[in-house]
């Protein structure tokens, strides 16, 4: 994806791919998306694909394959011990990442289960830039607490700061003095750290992160589930590694860390997920559970299918072509919305586009759900599906007491190579619209609170009819679709 420069001046990015199966959508009339929405118990995650125009929840396991994924997919060699296809991804994994040791898993979730199992005690702390969901969730269960360092700037929705996924190693240092190195079962840096809004680490902080961890002898972990994105913007935000490839980038951050695990759902474009690591006697722990919990040790869970796309997939990453398409379009739709004066995460990062609903909706309180009520109205004005991520994805506490998210955010991810600019300017568009009549969007409540990710089956209903009125004013606006 390069930014071809306009002879008209204008900027935009310019697709180095070319469409060659294509899926077919269908936008449904305004008042059909309420009656679905309305089914769907407010919850985007409960909508059915056929009612959704633009599927931007995430990129996991949607990012479009290239035909080059498609025919290794064609030699699969399909047995349950011993495949070829996963002595293929092996030594790509090996040969990209330089870990003497590659274990399979169905995803990038259970290489989190797996690793909590093995290193994290009760009162255990795992350190790191940024939690995921499912990261904290493993850990706790095992009886641990993750402490979150992120640098001062990655808690400003709208900053110009190129690095907000960076860890903040003097509250690192400060945390090791305090609880000692024996407390910390390891510290976990995730790349292009997802709840921040798709935001990146420098390597010049992990190398930093690093040297604190040789100081106290702790097992430095990377979540490269987002790899892609960090090592994009590392090429293009950091003065010192603006000369050296992808691969060589890669290297880098590779040999800084002792345990690397991924998302092949996201890196890789393909679905399944790894662990890689050089210590023997920890890879013999974390081998013994693999069959356990996930499938023989050559294929971990994943389809031989899978394993082909994701070799093929995982080499292709090293193209700065095709991890700029991500990146770059996120970029035109920040640009294009801030533009707008409409409150997005600056600067524009990873993984998607993200929406600071608390500054969308200052009148709606963080117990009538902005990011949730917004992820709706976007739904209802657009068909475009977005995800929360704000305090509906969060858990009560103990007490049953709601726990505020820092952050209220939507975010309408842009896997790779899925949607064509024209889609992403018809977004902007019905975006415009929204914010102009933000005042018309009210809270919501729950009608069906699961004890246990209530974002994934939560069914939640309005406060008021403020939805019939948004459909009455878009209707008048804009007529049935
Ligand atoms: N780590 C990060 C940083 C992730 O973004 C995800 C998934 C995981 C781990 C878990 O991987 O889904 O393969 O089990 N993120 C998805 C998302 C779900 O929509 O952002 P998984």
């Amino acid at each position: 994806m390069t930014n071809i420069k306009m002879w008209g001046g204008e900027t935009f990015p310019v697709e180095m791919h070319k469409v060659r199966i294509v899926q077919k959508i269908s936008l449904l009339p305004v008042t059909e998306r309420l009656a679905a929405i309305t089914a769907a118990g407010n919850n985007n995650f409960l909508l059915q694909n056929k009612d959704i125009f633009l599927d931007m929840l995430t990129d996991s396991g949607v990012n479009a394959m290239s035909d080059r994924q498609q025919a290794a997919m064609l030699l699969a060699d399909d047995s349950y011990a011993g495949s070829a296809s996963f002595t293929r991804l092996e030594q790509k994994v090996r040969e990209l990442f330089g870990f003497e040791h590659f274990l399979p898993a169905h995803q990038g979730r259970a290489c989190e289960h797996l690793l909590a199992q093995v290193l994290v005690r009760p009162g255990m702390i795992v350190p790191m830039n940024v939690h995921f969901t499912t990261t904290k969730a493993h850990i706790t269960l095992q009886g641990g607490r993750v402490e979150e360092l992120i640098c001062p700037e990655g808690m400003e929705t709208s900053s110009n700061y190129p690095f907000k996924g960076n860890m903040d190693i003097k509250r690192l240092e400060e945390l090791v003095e305090k609880e000692g190195p024996e407390k910390i079962a390891f510290v976990r840096m995730e790349a292009g750290g997802n709840l921040l809004g798709g935001q990146p680490f420098s390597l010049a902080n992990l190398r930093e992160v690093r040297r604190v961890c040789d100081q106290h002898n702790l097992l430095l972990v990377l979540d490269a589930s987002l790899l892609a994105d960090n090592l994009y913007f590392i090429k293009q935000r950091e003065e010192a590694y603006a000369e050296l490839g992808i691969r060589a980038i890669t290297k880098e951050i590779c040999e800084l860390c002792d345990i690397f695990y991924f998302s092949g759902r996201k890196l890789g474009c393909a679905r399944g997920g790894g662990l890689c690591l050089r210590d023997d006697n920890l890879h013999e722990q974390l081998r013994e559970l693999v069959p356990l919990y996930e499938g023989f040790l050559t294929y971990g869970g994943m389809s031989v299918r899978e394993m082909e796309a994701m070799a093929v997939g995982l080499e292709e990453t090293m193209d700065e072509d095709m991890i700029s398409h991500s990146p770059q379009f996120i970029r035109y739709m920040v640009d294009e919305l801030d533009a707008l004066g409409i409150p997005v995460v600056k600067p524009a990062g990873g993984l998607g586009c993200h929406l600071d609903a608390a500054a969308w909706l200052p009148h709606l309180a963080q117990s009538e759900y902005p990011a949730g009520a917004l992820a709706v109205a976007i739904y209802i004005a657009s068909g475009i599906r977005g995800m929360e991520r704000g305090t509906l994805s969060e858990q009560r506490n103990p007490q049953g007491e709601e726990v505020f998210s820092p952050f209220e955010l939507v975010r309408l991810a842009l896997p790779r190579r899925v949607f064509t600019l024209s889609q992403v300017k018809y977004a902007i568009d019905r975006l415009h619209w929204l914010y102009t009549h933000r005042h018309l969007i009210g809270g919501l409540t729950f009608t069906h609170e699961p004890q246990n990710l209530r974002f994934f089956f939560g069914r939640l209903r309005p406060t008021s009819d403020w939805q019939e009125a948004l459909v009455a004013q878009y209707r008048q606006d804009l007529g049935e679709i």
